[in-house]
């Protein structure tokens, strides 16, 4: 029997993701990317620059064609479809939302070599090559860490490579106002969600015999992301209110506009972290 510690938690992910995909189309790209976007020049539109995101993030996977690709928090699918599209692999993707799931799978549809399952990785046992977990690890809790780790270690075997973006905390100068923000995000917006340190990021991954290549911050880039999400948001207000309601358009329109200024004082930040197995 899975610990309860280890099993998956549908109903706070689902709370969040499964509210509505109209609404969620309102802000977000076309490809219903849902996390922190990349502007090499800052002209990019929020399509393509999600496009680029997801390309920095396979890009440093150095994805080969016959390879196993898990996409660990896969979202409505569109770094799963863009990695068997461009870099050839074979890609499993796992999602706890069940929009999510049958969204990805009407993309999925007639293509080999791509698949989604409504399913945790805390169940998923199967060998992989590389992983990448695009904005999923703030779902799982500190609780979760040391198995998270130890799971993909177990997946890729060794030299195998992961991808891990994730927010984090930034700069230790706590005040009250960014506590309860901060409280405020995680029980009203992504229920059970957690923050880790950078620290924490890289020494669970090096506990589990994880070597660390690369970290890059992407801070700046989702204080813009966030914006045009806002932007899109509120230029959508009426529909958004009429596919959900005012008090969650308040609510999320609270939420994208007061994140934005964390990540450009540095009080959280994103980064990406590319880990070898050893
Ligand atoms: C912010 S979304 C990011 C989606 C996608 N990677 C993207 O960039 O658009 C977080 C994703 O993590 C997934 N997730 C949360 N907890 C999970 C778990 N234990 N196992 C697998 N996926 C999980 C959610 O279902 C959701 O798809």
């Amino acid at each position: 029997m899975t610990p309860e510690h280890l099993t998956a938690d549908f109903e706070s992910v689902q709370a969040h993701y499964d509210l509505s995909d109209d609404f969620f189309r309102l802000f977000l790209d076309p490809t219903m990317t849902y996390s922190c976007a990349y502007f090499p020049t800052g002209k990019e539109t929020l399509q393509d620059s999600q496009i680029a995101k997801i390309d920095l993030s396979l890009g440093k996977l150095d994805l080969k064609p016959g390879e196993r690709l898990l996409d660990i928090g896969c979202g409505w699918g569109s770094t799963a479809m863009r990695a068997r599209e461009k870099y050839g692999p074979k890609v499993v993707g796992l999602t706890l939302s069940k929009n999510q799931f049958a969204y990805a799978n009407r993309l999925a549809k007639g293509k080999d070599g791509l698949e989604f399952r409504l399913e945790g990785w805390e169940t998923y046992h199967e060998p992989c090559d590389k992983i990448v977990s695009i904005g999923a690890l703030e779902h799982f809790g500190p609780q979760k860490y040391e198995a998270f780790f130890a799971r993909c270690k177990e997946s890729l075997g060794r030299n195998g490579l992961m991808l891990l973006h994730t927010i984090t905390t930034g700069t230790f100068k706590k005040s009250f106002t960014f506590l309860r923000w901060t409280h405020f995000l995680l029980t009203s917006i992504f229920p059970g969600g957690r923050l880790p340190d950078p620290e924490q990021v890289v020494g669970h991954g090096r506990l589990a015999g994880f070597e660390l290549l690369h970290a890059e911050s992407l801070r700046m880039h989702y204080a813009r992301t966030l914006d045009l999400w806002a932007g899109n948001l509120e230029r959508n207000r009426a529909e958004a209110i009429k596919v959900t309601n005012e008090e969650t358009y308040v609510t999320y329109m609270k939420y994208l506009r007061s994140c934005a200024p964390y990540f450009r004082s540095g009080e959280i930040n994103v980064f990406q972290f590319l880990m070898r197995a050893i």
